[in-house]
């Protein structure tokens, strides 16, 4: 089903009635002009951890217009930071028809997606809106691309749930994984994304290679592979990294926590300003430069201990146990202690700015203690 936002259509009134009033009309138009050039930017999942920060980052830069579109309505006070919102599922051929009909789309963020706790309980649901939803987009965009008669850019946040060790021993020899190897996923997720990194190379060098439209426009597909990310303002669900944010929101909302992996289970994180700067490194990056589609983001790796620690040196009473669950525990066991981002690096410029001390100093402790002493 489709809910076009009325309060959309209710904020542009106002806006209307400023340019009546407005003393010189020409500036008046330079500016509208100067608004309606900004190219539109497509951002799916945008009520998501990720598209929040995001549609802040795209406002705070005021290069780039936001649609947006997610399954529930975004909060108020998102709304100002898009041209239109639209509440709705990505599985909604019409929908998305309607959005590409109404906005000359140049950039599509696909952040929709189910995580990979909550695709184990559901896999062909998983399925549906992680590789049926995806190949939506990327048909929206292909067209987008051949009606504008330039690539549409395609950003695809992949994850570190598109590897699979088998098991701890080789997960300690492995160290730093490169793009290409241990492609085995163990979950419903991780298959998905790796498949969606190919059907996005495709789509970018191979679509429609035999058809008449051979030589139109493609699109321009991106992808990053994340590890888990961690926001001081929002907390994950649905995901396998979430016991990094759970147990850093729980201690600040002085909860107790019940960490559902063992205490030396390692994976990356990355702080989410710098999951942004990642996108956004992504978007603008030469195309000429870039030697592949897929890219690793590595930034800081830590142990549920480790986080631990890091968080009862700010919340010394913080009660943290540990109930492994097993089933969850090996998702992050067959995931990499750490990624060897050089691609990324070389190609196109990616440096985090956030190491593990700035992320919990400068960015989650103190952000977060806000955050909770303001309820
Ligand atoms: N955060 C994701 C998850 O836990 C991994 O990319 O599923």
């Amino acid at each position: 089903m489709c809910i076009r936002d009325r309060t959309q259509e209710a904020r542009l009134a106002p806006q209307k009635e400023q340019k009546r009033g407005c003393v010189d009309p020409e500036v008046t138009t330079e500016l509208a002009c100067a608004t309606m050039s900004k190219p539109v930017v497509l951002v799916t999942g945008a009520n998501g951890e990720i598209g929040r920060s995001l549609l802040q980052r795209l406002h705070t830069e005021g290069r780039y217009r936001a649609v947006t579109v997610d399954l529930t309505p975004l909060p108020e006070r998102y709304r100002p930071l898009c041209v239109e919102t639209y509440a709705g599922n990505i599985m909604d051929k019409y929908l998305l028809d309607q959005v590409a009909a109404h906005h000359e789309i140049e950039v599509v963020f696909h952040l929709a997606a189910l995580l990979s706790t909550r695709g184990e309980r559901d896999p062909e649901l998983a399925h549906q809106v992680n590789v049926e939803g995806t190949l939506h987009l990327l048909r929206v965009a292909q067209n987008q691309s051949g009606r504008l008669g330039r690539p549409v850019r395609f950003i695809f946040p992949s994850s570190i749930a598109v590897y699979g060790l088998p098991d701890l021993a080789e997960k300690a020899r492995a160290g730093k994984v490169l793009e290409d190897a241990y492609n085995e996923p163990i979950t419903m997720y991780g298959c998905n994304k790796l498949y969606c990194e190919h059907l996005g190379r495709y789509f970018t060098q191979h679509f429609r290679q035999l058809g008449a439209l051979a030589s139109a426009a493609r699109l321009d597909f991106r992808s990053l592979r994340f590890p888990g990310l961690i926001s001081a303002e929002t907390v994950p669900t649905g995901g396998t990294s979430d016991f990094g944010p759970e147990m850093l929101h729980a201690a600040a909302k002085g909860e107790k926590y019940s960490c559902f992996v063992r205490e030396d289970t390692k994976i990356p994180f990355m702080a989410m300003p710098d999951a942004v700067n990642a996108l956004m490194g992504m978007l603008e990056a030469d195309r000429a430069k870039l030697t592949k589609s897929i890219y690793n983001v590595g930034s800081f790796s830590l142990s549920a201990k480790d986080i631990e620690d890091r968080v009862r040196k700010h919340f010394p009473n913080a009660e943290v146990g540990y109930a492994p669950d097993a089933v969850r525990n090996k998702i992050c066991d067959s995931w990499p202690e750490d990624v060897d981002d050089t691609r990324a690096r070389k190609d196109w410029g990616w440096k985090p700015n956030w190491d593990v001390e700035r992320a919990f100093e400068e960015y989650l402790i103190p952000t977060i203690k806000k955050r909770y002493s303001d309820r």
